[in-house]
């Protein structure tokens, strides 16, 4: 709970400071990867691999994955209509704008090449 409320803390404080550059419109993969993205990804690193690539049959990968897409998945988790184990949980501890960082962050990466995407939207 403690720590929960501390990676909070620091990941809304690291969001406040890269806003401006945050929302400014994705047209180079570099503005889609601004400091406060790779932080938020960070955490997803441990089951979704490093900038989203795992490998051989390890979690599907959020590399590459749409923008709309990955916001869906989110929302789904979040209100439930979509079954998870641990993403509900997740993503109800996630704001839109930390959400919209991480959807252009996966966004900006090509996709994971060999392994199937699982799950459905
Ligand atoms: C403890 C392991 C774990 C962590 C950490 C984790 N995930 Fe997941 N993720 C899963 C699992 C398991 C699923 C499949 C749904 C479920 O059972 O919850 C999933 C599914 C997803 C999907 C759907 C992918 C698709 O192709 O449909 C997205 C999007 C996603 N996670 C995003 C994230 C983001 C963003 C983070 C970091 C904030 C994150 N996950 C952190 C385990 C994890």
């Amino acid at each position: 709970m403690t720590n929960r409320a501390t990676l909070r803390i620091l990941v809304a404080a690291l969001g406040m400071l890269c806003l401006p550059n945050a929302f400014a419109a994705p047209n180079e993969s570099q503005d889609a990867r601004p400091t406060a993205a790779i932080m938020l990804a960070q955490t997803c690193a441990g089951c979704h691999g490093t900038e989203g690539y795992t490998r051989g049959d390890a979690l599907m990968p959020l590399a590459g994955l749409p923008r709309a897409q990955f916001i869906r998945a989110m929302e789904k988790f979040a209100d439930g209509t979509r079954e998870s184990t641990v993403m509900g949980s997740i993503s109800r501890n996630l704001s839109a704008k930390e959400i919209e960082l991480m959807a252009n962050y996966f966004a900006s990466f090509p996709e994971n090449p060999p392994i199937a995407k699982g799950g459905k939207l």
